[in-house]
């Protein structure tokens, strides 16, 4: 790809590629092996000693890997048989294509991207190379907890809903328009707390989420909420509700009841008639949403011994009864791929984004595929980072853990590197970022 910038690789020793390689990855592969020995006894009960048998084999299967990682063995293919296998293995040549035949492909030498989702899916093969403990989540722990240690933040923005809603009679345009800018920055910094950059430490929201706001927003390096709000504006047909929003989710935990919060907003003010979720379809860069996380993330929230949340919880429920939210899982959210090669690699998926009036993404790694998480220079359009993925008016809600930003002003970057060397990578900095094949 001619004038293209190089992927962001551990190849450049201390980049923050580098030190995830180094030390953040075999932190969670550690924290996964002991995970899976703890619940030794439960694999017992469940499964006899055909569970002990799973459990010791997929701990040295996860134990091998964590050895080729330390050691930068080359990647190898994949051998479970899986249905995204054979895509998997493909794209390893591509890799293999792509460095020539001089080296492998291998841990620190290859594109940070690759090798990072990579990890996952080799523990995804572990797993599921172990029959009695296939379905066995090992980041199940982590996601639910952090949904534990956030409840009187969710308690405090399932309020803030039902403030809003009960207001709903009386709300002019401007103070819909002002609502919605609240909750899209509150989805916005609940992606502060995924578990993937902590490395599996506790990273819940303990502070109310609404008080935060106003102290938050000049971290917020660039700022597209009013072109998203009127994309969605000019969607809505003949004074009717837009049709369709879709939301590429990121983490469990606090964040997902951010975006549920986000989505139960746009469609009970009527200014939207669907959404669609977009989930993983096996566990994820440690705390990413699945089906079982999404369900079992609702039915907490109608259990909860809180007014205003339980309603929610009910709410959300109805919801997905009547069809007015769907959640969707498809193999290529787990895959490596930068999202400019969907239309080519899952053409179904692409096709099925093209249907929405806006496509939300939510986090940081979603970022990194919006852009090919490459090396680009800072001052350089979204749109053209994005190198021709643009299925429908989309719009990023990412907190920046990776050394990739683009669309900033010039001198900007250079500003915030002179104040805060890390500013890229230390999560304390957002954006909202919007591009739309139309004009708006
Ligand atoms: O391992 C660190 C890290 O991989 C980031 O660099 C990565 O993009 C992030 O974790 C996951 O963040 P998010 O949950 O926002 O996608
Ligand atoms: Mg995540």
């Amino acid at each position: 790809q001619r004038g293209v910038p190089p992927s962001l690789s551990a190849r450049v020793t201390g980049s923050f590629a580098y030190l995830t390689i180094r030390d953040r990855l075999p932190t969670i592969l550690t924290k996964v092996i002991d995970t899976i020995h703890r619940n030794k006894s439960k694999f017992f009960e469940e499964h006899g000693e055909e569970g002990i048998n799973a459990e010791k084999q997929a701990i040295a299967l996860l134990s091998k890997l964590r050895n080729e990682l330390l050691t930068d063995k080359p990647v190898i293919e994949l051998t479970d048989g899986l249905e995204d296998a054979d895509s998997w293995n493909e794209y390893l040549q591509r890799q293999q294509r792509l460095q020539g035949d001089q080296e492998p492909v291998s841990w620190f030498t290859s594109p940070w991207l690759y090798v990072e989702c990579y990890m996952y899916r080799r523990i995804q093969e572990a797993v599921s190379l172990n029959p009695p403990i296939s379905n066995f989540d090992v980041f199940n722990e982590g996601k639910t907890q952090s949904f534990y240690e956030s409840q009187k933040a969710v308690m405090t923005l399932c309020t803030f809903l039902e403030d809003i809603q009960k207001n709903a009679e009386k709300l002019s345009p401007d103070r819909l328009s002002e609502d919605f800018n609240k909750l899209l920055q509150i989805s916005l910094w609940g992606n502060k707390c995924d578990l993937s950059i902590s490395a599996g430490q506790d990273n819940s929201q303990k502070i109310s989420p609404i008080d935060a706001l106003a102290s938050l927003q000049p971290f917020i390096l660039v700022n597209d909420s009013g072109m998203v709000w009127s994309s969605l504006m000019s969607s809505q047909r003949a004074g009717e509700s837009v049709d369709r929003v879709d939301i590429v989710l990121d983490n469990a935990g606090f964040e997902l009841v951010t975006d549920l919060v986000l989505a139960d907003f746009l469609v009970s003010s009527g200014l939207v008639r669907k959404i669609y979720f977009h989930g993983k379809s096996f566990p994820w860069f440690v705390s990413d949403v699945t089906a079982n996380d999404f369900h079992w993330t609702i039915r907490q929230t109608m259990a909860a011994n809180h007014k205003w949340m339980s309603k929610r919880g009910f709410q959300w429920q109805n919801y997905l009864k009547v069809g007015a939210w769907s959640y969707h899982d498809h193999p290529f959210w787990t895959q490596p791929h930068e999202f400019c090669d969907m239309a080519a690699d899952a053409p179904d998926l692409y096709a099925r984004l093209q249907q929405a009036d806006l496509v939300v993404f939510k986090g940081d790694l979603n970022y990194r595929k919006l852009t090919g998480d490459r090396a680009w220079d800072h001052t350089v359009e979204f749109s053209t980072a994005l190198q021709g993925f643009q299925p429908a008016p989309l719009c990023s809600l990412r907190t920046l853990k990776a050394n990739v930003q683009v669309g900033l002003q010039p001198g900007q970057g250079e500003k915030l590197t002179s104040r805060d060397p890390t500013w890229m990578t230390n999560g304390k900095y957002a954006v909202i970022q919007f591009y739309s094949p139309k004009p708006v």
